[in-house]
């Protein structure tokens, strides 16, 4: 697996990473060994970035995650910064306490990566940016993340402590953060791009909202509604048609899309099933030809039809 470096301090991960949320949340049940079997498949085949968070399972994801990694020791990442009733809190004493759980949960001494996983607009940036560095001089936490912030945000957290890797959504459906990839590169941060299978949208697998299990977030999701959806579908058949071309699948496309966009970047696809892992892994020899791209841009000139969250779960970047 190609490696990439994220960031000016030092993270270097695999170029596809894995992203644990959907073992515990988002799209259903999910099932702790089939997880588990995911993850380790994951690492034979060279991936060394495991992302999971605080939110996802509320510690019962991070306990999944620190198990399973624990032989091999690779990178985690984890995330603080929500409320149980999915507001938001990054008090300096709060982002401590989480941190010494997500260690507990994951038995370890210290995370690699640990996100703010929002941002808390009651909390000064420069006071969270603050506790953070303390927390890498106190040497458990290797490297300050963001998810999901702007650009002022950005810049006031970096001049506290530098900023390894902002990570947002990215994907052939959504391409608004690409607005942020300039002030990324003047700062010498890396991205990691999450849901980059549109919340397996770029698979070819998508049902009709309605038809997934009640827990599943994509019955509400906007690019799953009548009128979006069928146009989505119509996008992914004719991306399923250019990546047979290539002997790839359309998951492959999708992700190779991503690597293109740039030696910064890093997908963190996720998939409870070891078979996918293998599928997505793949896309790192995927090499993307300037007619790829062209004719991708063709199919999706603008991304993909509906919004990427419901309005009340919509990120604002501030
Ligand atoms: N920072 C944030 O706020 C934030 C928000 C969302 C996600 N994330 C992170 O990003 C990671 C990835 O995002 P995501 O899980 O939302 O979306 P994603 O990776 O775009 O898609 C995941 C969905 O695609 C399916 N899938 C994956 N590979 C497939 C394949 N090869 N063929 C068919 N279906 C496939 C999965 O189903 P199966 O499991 O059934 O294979 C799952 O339903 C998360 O796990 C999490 O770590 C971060």
């Amino acid at each position: 697996m190609r490696q990439r470096t994220l960031g000016r301090q030092g993270l270097v991960t695999s170029a596809v990473g894995y992203g644990s949320m959907g073992i515990s949340m988002a799209y259903g049940p999910g099932d702790d060994a089939e997880g588990a079997a995911a993850i380790r498949r994951a690492h034979e085949l060279g991936v060394t970035h495991f992302d999971t968070a605080e939110l996802y399972g509320w510690g019962e994801n991070e306990k999944i995650v620190g198990k399973t990694v624990a032989p091999f020791r690779d990178e985690i990442t984890t995330k603080f910064g929500f409320t149980r009733d999915y507001g938001t809190d990054s008090r300096p004493g709060h982002i401590r306490e989480v941190l010494d759980n997500s260690l507990r949960n994951l038995g370890v001494d210290h995370v690699d990566v640990l996100y703010q996983h929002r941002v808390d607009p009651d909390v000064p940036i420069e006071d969270v940016a603050g506790t953070i560095k303390e927390l890498i001089e106190a040497g458990k936490v290797k490297y300050f993340g963001l998810s999901e912030a702007g650009p002022q945000t950005i810049r006031r957290a970096h001049a506290v402590q530098p900023v390894s890797v902002l990570q947002t959504e990215y994907s052939l459906f959504e391409g608004d953060v690409e607005k942020l990839f300039g002030v990324l590169r003047e700062l010498g941060i890396g991205f990691v791009a999450y849901s980059p299978l549109g919340r397996g949208f770029l698979t070819g697998t998508a049902k009709p909202a309605g038809q997934y299990e009640a827990t599943d977030m994509r019955n509400a999701d906007p690019r799953w509604q009548p009128g979006n959806f069928e146009k989505n579908l119509d996008a992914v058949a004719q991306l399923t048609e250019l990546a047979a071309s290539k002997d790839a699948t359309v998951a492959q496309l999708a992700l190779a899309w991503i690597l293109a966009q740039g030696e910064d970047i890093v997908p963190i696809p996720g998939t409870r099933s070891a078979e996918r892992v293998e599928e997505n892994t793949g896309a790192a020899d995927l090499t993307l030809t300037s007619a790829d791209l062209e004719a991708i841009a063709q199919i999706l000139p603008t991304g993909g039809f509906g919004a990427r969250y419901v309005d009340h779960a919509l990120p604002t970047w501030i």
